[in-house]
């Protein structure tokens, strides 16, 4: 599609990690409307995704020309054992979405995860076979059918380890460590036998506003470039916050964390952007690039 200013964008599920980056990067380049079910900031009204007719009250008066769906739950623990709140918001909401789409003519965008292959391979490109292993990306790849199923003008995007948000909004790995060092932790454990692709919000945003502009439709893989574990980005992190010298990071098994994180997570989500890259319109950085871009604001939350 083409881009501009009167162009309307509807994001649902706007209030997490990713919707501050998509919002703040489409709201200065159309016209926006941002919901959530979280109200956490003045430019979000309520819009539960779940809930069929006022998801229609919510959209069918803005028109829009085209539909984001961030919406979701992202706590694999969460999402195994509150099974049906899961499937009711991944899955119904992505199917409610993709309806409404249908039905009003707009472009949908749908955005997925890495976490729907098994970990088998090492590295998964955009027409390798997802096999789902947890409740979360099982799922998670029902929201992606529906966009296939329902709609000609579609993309789904698939994420990996997402970064993105700060202290305030990050829910996920880089704010967790974070949040051990800023608690005074001087030694962290952290698992080297899960690998993936980090993922970060703002960089997303951007590609993803670009990619949609190509009207190239389809299922993408789009990550930041280059693979690793966990331990690699907590090292990372580290030296990026001048820590290196004080903050010892030890290498351990996912057994170690067995209790906490029992969802099953694949060994592997390394993804590769093939579709993109071919077409060249990868726009995505190298994960350390973005790391140490991302890093600047808790080195600043570190300073305060
Ligand atoms: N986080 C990752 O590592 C990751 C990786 C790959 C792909 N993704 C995908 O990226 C997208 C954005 O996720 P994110 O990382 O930004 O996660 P997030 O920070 O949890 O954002 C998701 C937002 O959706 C909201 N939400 C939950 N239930 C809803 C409902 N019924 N109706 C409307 N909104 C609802 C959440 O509110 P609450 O906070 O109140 O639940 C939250 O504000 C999701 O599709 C996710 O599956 C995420």
């Amino acid at each position: 599609m083409s881009w501009g200013p009167d162009r309307r964008v509807y994001i649902a599920g706007c209030g997490g990690m990713l919707g501050e980056a998509v919002y703040d990067h489409f709201s200065t380049r159309a016209v926006v409307k941002a919901t959530d079910i979280d109200l956490n900031a003045p430019w979000l009204e309520y819009a539960d995704v779940r809930d069929y007719r006022q998801l229609w009250g919510s959209i069918e008066a803005f028109k829009p020309d085209l539909i984001i769906n961030l919406a979701a739950l992202t706590d694999l623990e969460y999402c195994e054992r509150n099974a049906d709140h899961a499937w009711l918001t991944n899955a119904l909401g992505a199917e409610n979405l993709a309806l409404i789409a249908e039905k009003m003519q707009a472009i949908y965008v749908y955005v997925s995860t890495a976490g729907i292959f098994d970990g088998a391979q090492d590295v998964y490109n955009d027409f390798d076979r997802p096999n789902p292993l947890s409740i979360y990306a099982k799922s998670k790849y029902h929201g992606e059918q529906f966009a296939q199923a329902y709609l000609r003008r579609f993309f789904v995007f698939r994420a990996g380890w997402m970064m993105g948000g700060g202290p305030g909004k990050d829910k996920k790995f880089v704010n967790k460590i974070y949040r051990q060092i800023a608690g005074g932790a001087r030694e962290l454990s952290v698992v080297d036998d899960k690998l993936g692709t980090p993922t970060y919000t703002k960089s997303f945003a951007e590609a993803m506003y670009k990619v949609i502009g190509t009207e190239l439709w389809g299922v993408y893989n789009q990550v930041c470039g280059g693979t690793c574990s966990r331990y690699d980005v907590a090292v990372e992190l580290v030296r990026l916050l001048d820590l290196q010298d004080a903050v010892r990071v030890t290498k351990v098994g996912s057994d170690h964390f067995a209790g906490e994180y029992f969802a099953p997570r694949p060994r592997s989500e390394m993804l590769v952007n093939m579709k993109l890259d071919s077409r060249r319109i990868n726009f995505m950085p190298h994960w350390k690039a973005a790391l140490k871009e991302y890093a600047t604001i808790f080195k600043k939350d570190l300073a305060r």
